[in-house]
């Protein structure tokens, strides 16, 4: 197998293995965008007229077989292919032959990885907005079917006012929301063309036309000068990774209210058993082990982030390898959060208030009372304060 680089001398293997390291698998998830991104290049071929009909017809026919025939599981990128890029070119050139050669005129992988995977974040970005209005939606259901229950409202871990399902599932949904609206304005840095921009310089003495290829792929901009192609890459993937990283530190917030919720010593909520799971030693164990997990999710998105900015920083002008690193944090980070998502919807939808064990300490209407007094007998508020605390001090129940 060759690379579309060789020149004739054979790649060290111990070589290959590690430069193309997890490419192989990793871009399986490209294959489509980078199909629909090579159609778009090879149609501006043919508009600019660097490519026969005939030729441009045998590309665009290969190029979707292949897409269709990769969906069906016929097959996979190999080691040996290195990425997603040479295994389309490689296969491409299999079934159409001299017309497969034609089609990497004017493009580098480094323009075309980028096209790839904004293409994909576009997609990857809509599916994960539309999970968490899903789980905020699921939250409202909750919220509906809990309509008369009412909750503690802590602060500090202690009982501060009175609340209630309402109020804490409306919370978390309002949060997702947004969160969803955020992860949506990261569309911005995503819809920009980076084809015609090559390895980074562009492709000197070819009339490329940016424009058509922008238009066929749905980009908002041409990402102008071609330069600054390769000094976004890791950007956009860490504006999304960033705001799944706040989401998944809702969900946490979310799991770690359910957790104490879900103890003995509180017994406020009940899980259908086939949500809990048991323990191997203690035959009397459920355990919210989904919660746990989903607490835990943070922090690996926390690290996904971490690691694509540090990618980035400091590297010089133009592509270098350090960027294919990008990838793994970033699809990590998107899988998770997607599981995490759907799981917590899912479970929320067997999640049932247990009203009989949710005791309000009576103090937690101490500042409703106070605020009261204030509007009856025209007090400041700070004497209204003191003479509550004072009746909760003596114990006449006058805070009730
Ligand atoms: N797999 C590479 C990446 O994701 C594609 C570009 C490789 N380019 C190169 N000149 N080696 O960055």
């Amino acid at each position: 197998m060759k690379r579309l680089w060789d020149k004739g001398q054979p790649l060290d293997e111990r070589i290959l293995r590690y430069t193309a390291g997890e490419d192989h698998v990793l871009d399986g998830r490209l294959v489509p965008y980078d199909v629909r991104a090579s159609i778009a290049h090879a149609r501006m071929l043919h508009e600019q007229k660097l490519l026969s009909d005939q030729d441009f017809r045998a590309i665009r026919t290969g190029l979707e077989s292949l897409a269709a025939s990769h969906a069906a599981g016929e097959w996979t990128i190999s080691l040996q292919e290195e990425d997603v890029h040479t295994a389309l070119e490689q296969r491409l050139t299999a079934m159409a032959g001299e017309a497969g050669r034609r089609i990497h005129l004017g493009r580098s992988r480094n323009d075309q990885v980028l096209a790839a995977l904004r293409l994909y974040l576009q997609d990857a970005a809509e599916d994960l907005a539309a999970a968490a209005e899903k789980l905020a939606s699921a939250l409202d259901a909750l919220a509906e079917r809990e309509a008369d229950t009412e909750l503690p409202g802590y602060t500090h871990m202690q009982q501060a006012m009175p609340s209630s399902v309402q109020l804490w599932a409306g919370g978390f949904a309002t949060e997702l929301r947004d969160d969803a609206a955020a992860i949506r304005a990261t569309h911005r840095r995503i819809s920009r063309n980076p084809l015609g921009s090559a390895a980074g310089y562009g492709a000197p003495g070819l009339p490329i036309d940016r424009e058509a290829t922008r238009r066929a792929l749905g980009f908002d901009t041409i990402h102008e000068p071609v330069t600054a192609v390769q000094l976004s890459r890791g950007k956009a993937e860490a504006a999304l990774v960033f705001e799944l990283t706040v989401s998944m530190q809702d969900l946490g917030r979310l799991a770690s209210d359910l957790l104490l919720f879900y103890t003995q010593e509180f017994r406020f909520v009940a899980l259908p058993e086939s949500m809990t799971t048991g323990s191997s030693i203690m035959p009397q164990k459920r355990n919210p082990d989904v919660l746990e997990l989903v607490r835990g999710a943070g922090a690996t998105l926390n690290g996904c982030l971490t690691e694509i900015l540090g990618l980035q920083a400091k590297l010089g002008s133009g592509y270098q390898r350090d960027l294919q690193r990008v990838k793994a944090p970033l699809f990590r980070a998107i899988d998770l959060s997607a599981d995490s998502l759907a799981i917590i919807e899912y479970l929320v939808g067997g999640l049932r208030f247990l009203p009989e064990n949710i005791r309000m300490d009576p103090g937690v209407h101490a500042a409703g009372r106070a605020n009261r007094l204030v509007l009856e007998e025209g007090i400041s508020f700070r004497e209204a304060y003191q003479r509550v605390g004072r009746e909760l001090a003596g114990g006449d129940g006058g805070a009730a």
